[in-house]
């Protein structure tokens, strides 16, 4: 199974930060997720939430800060409070820590509440720039998102995520055929998502199944047994010795 660090490895030190970031990179892992937002001044950020209260110390929305006021905040994490690897970083920060590794990154476009204008060609042309086309994957809630990147740069990876709500209201057989039609190389679901027809649905149309947000051993097993492709876990150091 290929195992992600989601959000870093979260569930130890504060998400999505250079420190969880750091904490992977002598983990035997396949690749890292994170979520990227803008900035008020068009910076691309990795941060999780729209607006910054629940991980740092104000309650502005990303959308509504520079890069230096948000660079100033201080994790709400107990104990990395004042840690300087416990800030926001942006995306260029996360992709150079990342690119003497084979990890492959996992990167969530948070657009499914906020329309950021051009996050797809921004994340796109910071990829071409560092020339990691190769190491990327690229994840939406948002089909049209999903779309737009496959059709400004064919050759990155693409990935759709579903969640268990947005799953039970729609025509499944149409969610399919949309990832096939936008040539989606993975479906993305929630884990209470997966079981036997979801996984034969997925692999007889050549996409490959992550499943988020996976964090307890009997889930992993019943992943593996079902031949899941891949797991998030916030726990990538528990999950990394006993995955085969
Ligand atoms: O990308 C996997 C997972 O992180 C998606 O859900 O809500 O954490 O963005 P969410």
């Amino acid at each position: 199974m290929k195992i992600f660090a989601h959000r870093g490895l979260s569930g130890f030190y504060p998400e999505n930060t250079m420190l969880s970031f750091k904490k992977c990179i002598n983990l035997d892992l396949y690749g890292i997720e994170l979520d990227v937002q803008k900035t008020k001044d068009n910076h691309l950020v990795v941060i999780h939430d729209e607006k910054v209260d629940r991980t740092f110390n104000s309650t502005s929305y990303v959308k509504n800060m520079t890069l230096k006021e948000l660079k100033s905040l201080n994790s709400s994490f107990n104990g990395y409070e004042n840690n300087p690897e416990c800030k926001i970083p942006t995306l260029k920060e996360v992709l150079i820590l990342f690119k003497p590794t084979k990890f492959i990154i996992n990167i969530e476009l948070k657009n499914n509440k906020i329309n950021y204008k051009n996050l797809e060609e921004d994340v796109v042309n910071l990829i071409k720039e560092l020339k990691m086309e190769r190491r990327v994957i690229i994840s939406s809630f948002k089909m049209k998102s999903v779309k737009k990147i496959k059709k400004i740069c064919p050759k990155l990876k693409t990935a759709y995520l579903i969640s268990e709500k947005f799953y039970k209201l729609r025509i499944k057989n149409l969610i399919f055929y949309k990832m096939v039609s936008n040539k989606c190389s993975f479906a993305n679901p929630s884990f209470v998502l997966i079981d036997k027809q979801f996984i034969k649905k997925c692999h007889g149309r050549d996409l490959e199944v992550l499943s988020y947000t996976v964090n307890n051993i009997e889930n992993y097993q019943k992943l593996s047994n079902l031949k899941c492709d891949g797991i998030f876990t916030d726990y990538p150091n528990i999950f990394s010795t006993i995955n085969k």
